[in-house]
């Protein structure tokens, strides 16, 4: 088997596919209130154009993980059709999403092959929670990570960006959260990818705040790190509910994982990106209409890969914002 290697040496087995740019919530940390122009239908990818991408990373490059996100993927019709195909493949199989009409769809996306799930959740408090996504679906969200258990999709999480002055008063109440309903809450550092580019490094509440404050009423230990982005930290008391041993933190800004990335991501109108922040894209959406054989998008694709930079820079004074907000990059 071949490895899709960068010039770092770092071996890409994850994909991130982008299947929708749109999203039925206004996260303020991700999208504008208002005035989003979301991609017209024939520029974004077919299920079959995703499967064929997917495929090729799959059996030539070995890749063993694919996560589907958005904007929000639940939006996009007729998903659990994409998940099917998907699940042909030898991959673990995983899905990010706001949670809004999850109660609905976790059985469907279950059947169909999905292993697990992500759900976004900022706020325990509802009136807060309309603040934050522009939308009151709360209740919807909770039975949502609640149908997601139901239906056998294992692990379920909850990713929280912790945002200082936003939900800082929240952290306990989500561990406890995690902890009623066995699922594993992740606090993520908020990143410079907001649309209102209101971003500020004060606005960041560190991995470091986190783990203090969450100990002092539940103890943790930190375990040791590998590909994924988050930190993990157990309960020494082993938690709650079964599914809840553990707490992650997604330290992007703080302590950053670039040295151990081992992702590349699709964005839903087929533009492979080596990098969250990349600056350069790979237009295989492009080559696949004009009829390109796999050798030419593997090329492609390879070209892509050898262009990645070290890492980010988000804490230092020369970073730069890409140009597109995280709900066109797809998280
Ligand atoms: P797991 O495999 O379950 O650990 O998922 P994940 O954390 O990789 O994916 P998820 O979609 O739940 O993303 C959680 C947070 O990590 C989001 O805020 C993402 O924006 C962020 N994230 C995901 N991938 C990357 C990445 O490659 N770089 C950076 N800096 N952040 C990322
Ligand atoms: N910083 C950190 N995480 C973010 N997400 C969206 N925008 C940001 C940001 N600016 C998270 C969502 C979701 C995941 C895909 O990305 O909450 O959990
Ligand atoms: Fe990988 Fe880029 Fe994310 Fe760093 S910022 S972990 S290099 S995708």
């Amino acid at each position: 088997m071949q490895e899709l290697t960068d010039t770092f040496g770092r071996v890409h087995r994850d994909l991130r596919i982008s299947v929708t740019d749109r999203c039925n919530f206004r996260c303020t940390y991700c999208m504008p209130a208002e005035g989003m122009d979301w991609l017209p239908r024939d520029e974004v990818l077919s299920f079959e154009e995703i499967e064929r991408i997917a495929s090729l990373l799959v059996d030539r490059y070995g890749f063993d993980s694919i996560r589907l996100t958005g904007g929000e993927p639940t939006v996009r019709a007729h998903l659990p059709q994409l998940v099917a195909k998907l699940a042909r493949l030898d991959v673990d199989l995983a899905l990010t999403t706001n949670g809004a009409t999850l109660a609905l769809v976790a059985p469907a996306l279950a059947d169909a092959g999905l292993d697990r799930i992500n759900v976004s959740l900022d706020t325990l408090h509802p009136a807060r929670f309309v603040e934050m996504t522009r939308r009151d679906s709360l209740a919807a969200v909770i039975d949502g990570v609640r149908a997601a258990k139901a239906a056998g999709l294992d692990p379920v999480k909850v990713n929280v960006v912790a945002m200082a002055g936003v939900n800082e008063d929240e952290l306990i109440d989500f561990a406890a959260f995690g902890r009623a309903e066995g699922v594993e809450v992740r606090f993520i550092e908020f990143m410079p990818l907001d649309a209102d580019q209101a971003w500020k490094r004060s606005s960041v509440l560190t991995q470091a705040d986190i783990v203090e404050r969450i100990s002092e009423r539940f103890p943790l230990v930190a375990e040791r790190r590998g590909h994924a982005p988050a930190d993990r930290f157990a309960y020494v008391d082993g938690g709650g509910a079964p599914g809840s041993s553990h707490i992650g933190v997604i330290a992007s800004v703080t302590e950053p994982f670039c040295g151990s990335c081992d992702r590349v991501r699709l964005t839903a109108d087929g533009k492979l990106r080596s990098c969250l922040f990349a600056m350069t894209e790979t237009d295989l959406r492009g080559l696949i209409r004009a009829g390109a054989d796999d050798e030419a998008l593997a090329a492609a694709i390879e070209g892509c890969v050898h262009g990645k930079w070290a890492g980010h820079r988000i804490d230092q004074v020369n970073f730069i914002r890409p140009s597109r907000s995280m709900s066109q990059l797809g998280g």
